[in-house]
């Protein structure tokens, strides 16, 4: 199992897609069920990563192009995933994270024109060896993902980071990315159409990681059983 004995999942999709906002009652309807949950982002989710984070979202490490900011990125996950991610799936956790490699394969490596073997190399360290066992996309057009989350700035009153402020046809770009990602990976990726309302792509969302956790354990017991 590429993850120890907890499950690692991870929500991935453009701006506005509404991923916090299901992270968030997905960790809650798990524990629930009485599932030891960990609920992290990035890039941040660890002190070391959440420094880098500022740097990122800042635009301050913009100037120094795209390759320096996919290696700040690849630095920040590895400080996450070492710190954080591996602990709490070795201890038997759910760990739910809020973007992760995919991220960079799409925001760095297709709209910031970085070659994909580039990427690739970068996230082999980055993650050393803890991927996602699944991977939530939350899919929408890019118009009504950036609408939302400009309304969201306004709001809250924050402007748009580093990489919302860009054009929509970057948005449009990353979408269709996401989508190849998971056209590539199907047995880890599930595309979520994010257009319906809260309620519902949360059941779909819940169904899709317990679904997951069946199926580990149907192995669990075959493998005892084995034995
Ligand atoms: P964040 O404020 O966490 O917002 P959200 O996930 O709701 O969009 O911003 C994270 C930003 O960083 C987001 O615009 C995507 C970008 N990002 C990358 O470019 N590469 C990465 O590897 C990650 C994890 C995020």
């Amino acid at each position: 199992m590429p993850s120890g004995t907890g499950l690692f999942v991870t929500f991935e999709g453009g701006e506005g897609a509404g991923k916090s906002t299901q992270i968030r009652r997905l960790a809650e309807a798990l524990r629930a069920r009485g599932h030891d949950v960990l609920l992290t982002r990035e890039p941040g989710g660890s002190p070391g990563a959440e420094a880098v984070r500022h740097v990122l979202l800042s635009g301050a490490a913009e100037a120094f192009g795209t390759r320096m900011e996919a290696i700040l990125f690849a630095a920040a996950r590895n400080d996450h995933v070492e710190e954080v991610i591996r602990p709490a799936l070795a201890s038997g956790k759910i760990v739910l994270c809020d973007r992760f490699m995919d991220s960079s394969r799409v925001y760095q490596g297709v709209t910031g024109n970085l070659e994909s073997e580039f990427i690739e190399a970068l996230q082999r360290v980055a993650v050393n060896g803890i991927v996602p066992d699944c991977t939530l996309i939350l899919d929408l057009p890019a118009l009504a993902g950036l609408e939302r989350a400009r309304r969201r700035g306004a709001a809250g009153d924050v402007g748009p980071d580093r990489f919302e402020k860009e054009e929509l046809e970057t948005h449009e770009k990353r979408r269709e990315a996401f989508l190849d990602i998971a056209a590539r990976e199907p047995d880890r990726c599930h595309v979520i159409d994010a257009m319906r309302s809260e309620e519902v792509i949360a059941a779909e969302v819940l169904e899709a990681v317990l679904r997951q956790l069946q199926g580990r354990t149907s192995a669990k017991l075959a493998e005892a059983a084995h034995e």
